[in-house]
């Protein structure tokens, strides 16, 4: 994700603006700059690339001054380019902004500053921000932000400096990070605590909806009222590892974390206003255009794939359009039946996988209109593709995909219900149904984490067995293989995921006494069915945890421990479901004392064959 950094005080500013963003730099950017008031004006540098070329840039004339603020860019509005790069200014260069979130009623800001006369130079969303501030200015730089906060939607965190007032920086968030460092007659302010850890311990955590003004012997808070908040100092005592953890253990743990906010993001801007429809405005498809196609295939690897199975499920009993699953690797040689009549959906986490990327362009080669979803702007995958949908989750480091599944079942979700309006195929309140309950998922994620503990004792109890058996039906099925696949990836355990009902065709000879079976039960049109599959296991003697939806009483009957997700509709469960068993996951590789950031022998992105 993106970052900030900001500072105030006697010294070149410049310096600790650079410093701050190289100890964010693990978090992946593509574009990073820096502005610093001179004096006279506000001086803004920044270009595409590593923060290695905006010092080369620089290098012989680095801005001076004492004050200024500083970005690094993961793209989500516009692609890696100079001029997309943050900090953005406004017409005249005096209002200069850097922003993390995504704002999301800024096209129709937009179009209403340009009939005003302004004039954009880049595509992102934030420059919107400084526009607005120039519009709204009225010589009190304070009030002028808080009506720009009034104006905006979205999520952010956002720093402003205004030439007219050079002895500040004023700050604000709102579901988004941003912390202010407290130094001796100097101030800093950053997104995330690696930046400051050098320069200072003590800081202020914002909440959403404060706002700073942050000088360098003084730090006033107000809350939206405008009325003066008092905050306790929060003294950082994490190492620099733990900090760029943000507090958790390890990257996994915190990715897990993040799904409740990368998930809200990815929906952002795709909700229609009345709450009752899906928007994708980057696709821009009708009738004609999906009725030409006589076929959906979607493609790609590992966790992505798994996706894609859900993708799947989520096309056809919506849309109503067959479609067919192949991971990346085996679609490209087996002389798939591609030609103009075929939707090629491709799914990629990070954009660059060589085999997703090989059958992208096979399948363009053999006439396919193409769709990637993606979690990177500007990635292989992304330019090749006619069309692109990205998933808004961030930067993921983890070697284990866990908020970019979430987030590609939730552009599944929205797609799906986007082509169902098109086609026809769902009443308008049957699609208002699924919009509404597709809001409330990120909360419920957040629930599914408030209580960890009893994933934890299940994790210490058979994170030593050899083998551990996932089963389900229907989506549950595609959720088991995910979730063995985190087992496997990351603790080493043998995890196999079985359709419950072909468990008698050849594994049930595996289970025997002691054998945990992970058994989801969540989809109403086979539960019983899966009960009686749950049976055949625990009449062999396996140990088995059941996960279910919250008020189903039936399935503590059959099994040996219960996990409860919140109650939703059966097809938006998966994006709950998999939540324990990431955890699970994560807790028995701890168990196992495995290295879960980087697992043996795997690869982040593989671009290789
Ligand atoms: C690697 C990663 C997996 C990921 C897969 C596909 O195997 O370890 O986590 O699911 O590649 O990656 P992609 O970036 O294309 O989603």
């Amino acid at each position: 994700m993106c970052g900030i950094v900001g500072y105030v005080g006697d010294r070149q500013a410049a310096e600790f603006l650079l410093e701050g963003l190289s100890k964010l730099e693990y978090r992946g950017y593509d574009s990073a700059g820096i502005a610093v008031y001179n004096g006279e004006n506000i001086r803004v540098e920044k270009c595409v690339g590593r923060l290695a070329a905006l010092r080369e840039k620089i290098k012989d004339d680095v801005p001076q001054g004492t004050i200024g603020i500083g970005h690094t860019r993961w793209a989500t509005h516009g692609r890696p380019s100079d001029v997309n790069a943050h900090p953005h200014t406004d017409c005249s260069g005096d209002f200069v902004v850097v922003h993390n979130g995504i704002i999301e009623n800024y096209l129709a800001l937009k179009e209403a500053l340009i009939e005003k006369g302004h004039v954009f130079k880049s595509e992102t969303d934030t420059e919107v921000v400084a526009h607005l501030l120039e519009e709204v200015y009225n010589g009190d730089f304070e009030e002028s932000v808080r009506e720009v906060l009034r104006r905006i939607e979205g999520s952010y965190s956002l720093v402003f400096m205004c030439r007219q007032h050079p002895d500040r920086l004023i700050c604000t968030k709102q579901d988004n990070p941003l912390v202010i460092g407290l130094g001796d007659g100097e101030n800093f302010i950053a997104s995330d605590i690696p930046a400051i850890i050098n320069r200072t311990r003590r800081t202020y955590i914002l909440n959403d909806g404060e706002m700073a003004v942050v000088k360098k012997d003084a730090i006033e808070i107000t809350n939206r009222k405008g009325e003066l908040v008092t905050k306790k100092v929060f003294e950082v005592n994490w190492n620099a590892e733990a900090a760029e953890k943000g507090g958790f253990e390890h990257f996994m743990l915190k990715e897990i974390h993040e799904q409740p906010k990368a998930v809200r993001d990815t929906m952002s801007q795709r909700i229609a206003k009345d709450g009752k429809r899906i928007v994708m405005s980057e696709l821009k498809w009708n009738a004609d255009f999906l009725n030409n196609f006589n076929k959906v295939y979607i493609v790609a690897c590992g966790t992505a794939y798994h996706a894609g199975l859900v993708g799947k499920f989520y096309i056809e009993k919506l849309a109503r359009i067959p479609v067919e699953v192949d991971v990346a690797s085996e679609f490209r040689y087996r002389d798939p039946i591609v030609d103009e009549n075929t939707l090629l959906i491709v799914v990629s986490q990070s954009g660059e996988t060589s085999d997703t990327l090989a059958a992208l362009k096979e399948s363009k080669r053999r006439g396919a209109q193409t769709l990637a979803l993606t979690n990177v702007v500007g990635s292989s995958i992304a330019r090749e593709a006619d069309q692109v949908l990205y998933t808004w989750a961030g930067p993921e480091i983890a070697v284990a995909s866990t908020k970019a599944y979430t987030t590609q079942l939730i552009l599944f979700f929205m797609l799906a219900l986007y082509m169902a309006e098109i086609k026809g195929t769902l009443p308008d309140d049957e699609i208002a149904h699924f919009v509404s309950m597709l809001q409330q998922v990120p909360a419920q994620i957040s629930e599914t984490l408030s209580d960890v503990e009893p994933i934890k004792t299940f994790a210490k109890q058979y994170g030593f067995n050899e083998d551990v058996f996932y089963i389900g039906r229907s989506l549950d099925y595609d959720v088991a293989l995910e979730g063995a696949l985190k087992l496997k990836e990351i603790s080493y355990i043998h995890a196999e995921a079985y359709a419950a009902g072909e468990l008698k065709h050849g594994t049930l000879a595996l289970i025997v006494e002691g054998v945990p079976v992970i058994a989801l039960a969540t989809q109403k049109s086979v539960y019983e069915k899966t009960l009686s599959n749950i049976k055949e296991v625990k009449a062999r003697d396996a140990v088995v945890i059941g996960i279910a939806a919250a008020g189903d009483e039936e399935l503590e009957k059959y099994v040996d421990h219960v996990i409860h997700v919140p109650e939703t509709d059966e097809l938006l469960i998966p994006i709950l479901t998999v939540v324990p068993l990431q955890l699970l996951a994560y807790y028995a590789a701890i168990t196992r004392g495995c290295d879960v950031d980087k697992p043996r022998n795997l690869a982040k992105s593989v671009t290789v064959e």
